[in-house]
């Protein structure tokens, strides 16, 4: 359930007026708490504890209210009847949104021939957990992996593998694609072509006009550079596919990048000419995206480069064009770097002043960096910026020491896990617009607020409910303890929080729900004896089933956020 939505309507429709209702972290002296009586008051001109009193009064008819009292200098604590608490706080369900919505997401989106780097890690985690969240709360979500598969840098390999193997038919302008090649990419190497390249490109203005004239053929076309990049996307894609899993996200909807878009660039032109958009400027073709109120610098939009080339910005506005006709979506939300901010704002202008589609419906989240404890983009011992698995392995190397100084032993697939949780975690924690820094030490305790906590946490309700599966006593209510009732009231918090975190595109407020769960259920562990002796057995009934609870709903934090629980720990 929804428990301050319920508890609010409730009290909303008693009294007849929208209240202002709180949920103090402290429930000492009530469950939820109102300054009602002194808004009220003062706009009557009345005496703001006598009316207090009359609302108390009121308040305490509702069925769920054990009692309403007031405080200080008009305030009204109310506290919940154990017996609704009981009943109520049971496991999350799917919720049915009040308005579906049908969602695209753009997230992931990687590049062909250039390996994972760490800005990847973020756009996976919280797209991933943000496409979760919004199928969970009842939206229809297409993941869109916009793979970078179409640009520059494909110009750039082409040329670099021309470069180490002139001797290799696909160069040639007469290629034919039936003629069988003997060359097999080696998968390692292929990773080293793309930045050597394009230092190279920096350096050598031949070799860069060369990678420049490749791509603008490429994408014409021609067929042995087609032949040569079927072969190295085959092996990018299947490393794109190893991610996926590593990270534990859900399978794309749909790999297609900017090659896919390519083909609606056409269509897209003809829009663009026909509403006059498109002009030259220093030999490419721009569109111009300024608004008269603009106050910061707005460049063009670059439809096309000046070798006649499609661009990241053509192939990322017929890619709108490309989801408006497919999935037809209520919205468009990219999951991206900050840096890419402008870009963004151009796209959506751009797509808006041409009508393919409203400005209003598309979103960008833009994520901040992964920083090193000097405050600076995370880098390997090396020197060299981290790769994304670089920071998995870092994360995986920490856990081991961890658990090696604890002298447990445990698999590498649950030593796996648990690095997995910690990096998502602790990605999930932060605010997703904010920079962190990344310390696999930190991040891989067992305590604190960390993925291996919550892991453990799971791990251990998971270990009592086992033993306690011949436990046949139906649960009944009972006394419930502060501990108990803090706990439940928690789960009762959990609809609320998903549907905030969707609505807020806040993923952190799931990352920090479980860990608030969490620690309600250790401490409801320490305090509360279950399987002892001289528990009654009502209360080891009534224990167990909240433990039951406990453990789904956190289990349902823990899918959205796409950890995986392990058998032990
Ligand atoms: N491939 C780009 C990168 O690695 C991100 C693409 C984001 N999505 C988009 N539609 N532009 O930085």
């Amino acid at each position: 359930m929804n428990l301050y939505k319920y508890v609010s309507e409730k009290i909303n429709e008693k009294l007849g007026m929208t209240v202002n209702l709180e949920s103090p972290r402290n429930r000492e002296f009530g469950d939820f708490a109102t300054n009602a009586a002194m808004v009220m008051a003062k706009n009557a001109g009345k005496n703001p504890r006598e009316l207090a009193g009359d609302i108390a009064n009121q308040l305490r008819e509702l069925d769920f209210v054990a009692d309403a009292s007031v405080a200080g200098p008009g305030f009204i604590n109310i506290k919940l009847r154990n017996n609704f608490i009981w009943k109520n706080a049971t496991a999350p369900k799917q919720i049915a949104a009040q308005k579906p919505m049908v969602i695209d997401l753009d997230y992931g989106a990687y590049n062909v021939a250039k390996s994972l780097h760490i800005g990847h890690l973020r756009t996976s985690i919280v797209g991933d957990t943000f496409n979760r969240t919004a199928k969970f709360i009842g939206h229809k979500t297409f993941s869109w992996n916009h793979i970078g598969d179409w640009g520059k840098p494909m110009g750039l390999i082409i040329a670099w593998i021309e470069r180490l193997h002139p001797e290799l038919p696909y160069f040639s302008d007469n290629f034919d694609p039936n003629m069988p090649v003997d060359y097999e990419i080696d998968t390692v190497e292929l990773n080293t072509y793309y930045p050597s390249a394009s230092k190279l490109a920096k350096e050598d203005a031949d070799f860069q006009a060369r990678a420049q004239e490749i791509k603008a053929k490429f994408q014409d076309g021609h067929a042995g550079y087609f032949a040569l990049y079927e072969k190295f996307l085959a092996i990018s894609l299947a490393a794109m596919n190893n991610t996926v899993k590593r990270l534990n996200i859900l399978p794309f909807d749909y790999d297609l990048g900017e090659r896919n878009a390519a083909q609606y660039l056409d269509d897209v032109e003809k829009i663009l000419r026909a509403k006059n958009m498109i002009y030259e400027s220093d030999g490419a073709l721009v569109i111009n995206v300024r608004r008269d109120d603009d106050t910061a610098p707005m460049p063009p939009y670059m439809w096309r480069d000046s070798r006649g080339a499609d661009t990241y910005d053509s192939t990322d506005l017929a890619a709108v064009f490309c989801r408006k006709k497919k999935d037809n979506p209520d919205k468009i939300i990219y999951f991206t770097d900050l840096r890419q901010s402008l870009h963004f704002e151009q796209l959506f202008r751009a797509a808006d002043m041409s009508g393919i589609y409203p400005y209003e419906k598309m979103e960008h989240i833009g994520y901040g960096t992964i920083n090193g404890s000097d405050g600076k983009p995370f880098k390997t011992r090396d020197g060299n910026a981290a790769g994304l698995d670089d920071i998995l392995d870092l994360a995986t190397v920490a856990v081991r020491e961890r658990v090696a100084e604890s002298g447990k032993s445990l698999d590498d697939e649950t030593i796996n896990s648990i690095a997995l949780a910690a990096v998502k975690f602790n990605d999930l924690l932060h605010d997703v617009r904010s920079d962190y820094i990344f310390d696999p030490k930190s991040i891989t305790s067992f305590e604190g607020r960390t993925g291996p906590y919550i892991l453990y946490t799971a791990v251990r309700l998971n270990s009592i409910l086992k033993k306690a599966d011949a436990q046949t006593t139906e649960p009944a209510t009972y006394e419930l303890t502060a501990d108990e009732r803090n706990l439940l009231i928690q789960i009762m918090d959990f609809e609320r929080t998903v549907i905030s975190a969707f609505d807020n595109r806040a993923t952190d407020l799931i990352a920090n729900y479980a860990y608030d769960l969490c620690q309600l259920i250790n401490t409801f562990y320490h305090n509360c004896p279950i399987m002892r002796d001289d528990v009654d057995e009502t209360v080891k009934a009534g224990r167990l089933h909240i433990v039951r609870v406990a453990r789904d709903t956190l289990a349902t934090a823990i899918d959205l956020m796409g950890l995986k629980v392990p058998s032990e720990m």
